[in-house]
This record gives C-alpha cells, structure tokens and sequence, in this order.
C-alpha cells in the first residue's frame, strides 16, 4: 500500500480562536470551496465552537473535531471534556498530545496515551501529535524522541483500534513560527514514524497510517510538502484561519 491508497486528511486546528459569529462565517465560506475534496477535511474548533460547528457542516463533507479530551469517562476533573461527552455530540476527531498541550499544560507521553485509548474507545478518529523542539534538534536526539513518543503514545492499541489514528508530524520549532521544517526533513522524521509504527503493529498497519506534517504549512509550501511518499495531510494552525487558504491546502492534498 502506498500514498495513492492512504487517506489523505487536512485538518484545521483553530486553537483558542474564533467565537460562535465567527466559526459561522468561517465555515460559510468554507464549505463551497472544498465540496469537491478529494481528501478527508476537518476542522478541530474550541469547546464552545463544537455545537454551532456541527450545526453549519451537517451534510456537508466537513468533519469536525475537538482539540484535547480527558481519559477518564466522568468524574472529578473540573475543566474537562470526556471522549464520550465528544462523541455523545457527534463529533468525530479530537488532537491528542499537541505540543502546546505539552508545553502549557503539563501533557506528557503517559497522558497522551491515556487519552488516545479513551478517545479511540469512545469511537473517535484521534489525530497524535509528536515532534521535537529546536534544542532536541540541535542536540541530534529528533529520531529519539520522535520514536519515544511515537511508542509511549499508541501502546496497548491494536491493529484494529490504530484504523482510527492519524499521526501528526509537527516540530515544535515550526509551529507559528512561520519556519516550515524542509520537505525533505519533514519526510525524514514521517518515514522513522512509519516505520516504528511498523515495527509495533506491522507492514500493514504502517502502510495504511495517515502521517500528516504541521508547523506552519501554508498554500505556499503545501504542494511540495504533499506530494512525498510519506506525508499524506497536514495539521493546519494559522493557515486555517482564512477560508482561501485553507481551501488551497485541501486543493493540494486533492491532487498530491
Ligand atoms: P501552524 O500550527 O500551522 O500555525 O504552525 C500548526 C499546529 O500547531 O497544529
């Protein structure tokens, strides 16, 4: 199996912005422009945007997803979202381990499995972000990490349960910065991701795996990053935010 038969995914991840108004207007002016995809879109909204979301999209072939959930189904964890609480509304992905997650709120590799356990239990697409900071770079330990985080995040899934998992190649240093890790690099690090998911659950499952790369992929430098082997969508911040540029990113992976 190959690119030609993977699923290619472009999905959005507003992070904290957009209100209800403006979630609206944005997928207004999204849907007619990627009706035609020929790939998966989606759209990882705030909480408070999940509702109105779901709402706008009905019937169209934009899916939505949520931005964390927790791992546990109930409970006492104030400020939280479980996975079952996301799917009871009707969405169908949620990211999983973000690096601002990471970096802002204390996630580390145990957690992000926890919640990608919960989430594909709870019948979710989850999308696993993994990669390295710039000092990670520097000291030559991205394989390292990657391969850690890659292992820690999908253990104890099986074959069937890893059909729902995208992996999301982001290095930290490229996410809003407007620095896009070379195609070339970006392809490096999703083919040591293909292959220890290979090692873990086999060919079959590694080929059929989603890689998708993020950190400030924008229309400009989409179709490069698109068309190798190994990257078969992307994790859009920034770029997501406007329409067009979205739309084109999605035109690219139609045709990458
Ligand atoms: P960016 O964000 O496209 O703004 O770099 C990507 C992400 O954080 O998922």
């Amino acid at each position: 199996m190959n690119k030609s038969t993977r699923h290619a995914v472009i999905a959005g991840n507003w992070k904290m912005n957009n209100d209800r108004a403006a979630s609206k207007t944005l997928i207004d002016e999204l849907k007619p422009l990627v009706a035609n995809a020929n790939c998966d879109v989606v759209i990882c909204v705030p909480f408070t945007d999940l509702e109105i979301s779901l709402n706008e999209t009905k019937g169209t072939n934009i899916k939505v997803g949520a931005q964390n959930c927790h791992y546990e189904k109930s409970g006492a964890f104030t400020g939280e979202v479980s996975a079952d609480m996301l799917k009871e509304l009707g969405v169908s992905y949620v990211v999983l381990g973000h690096s601002e997650r990471r970096q802002y709120f204390g996630e580390t590799d145990a957690t992000v499995n926890l919640r990608v356990k919960a989430a594909i239990e709870a019948g979710l697409n989850a999308i696993v972000c993994v990669g390295e900071t710039l000092k990670d770079r520097e000291n030559g330990i991205t394989s390292e990490l990657v391969i850690m985080q890659t292992k820690i995040a999908l253990k104890d899934l099986t074959k069937q349960q890893m059909k729902n998992i995208i992996i999301a190649y982001e290095p930290v240093w490229a996410i809003g910065t407007g620095k896009t890790a070379t195609a070339d690099q970006a392809v490096e690090v999703c083919k040591i991701i293909r292959n220890t998911v290979s090692e873990m659950f086999g060919d079959d499952v590694s080929n059929a795996l989603t890689i998708q790369y993020g950190g400030s992929m924008n229309p400009k430098n989409c179709e490069e990053l698109l068309s190798k082997e190994d990257i078969d969508g992307g994790l859009i911040g920034g770029a997501s935010l406007k329409a067009s540029d979205f739309a084109e990113i999605v035109d690219a992976a139609s045709n990458g």
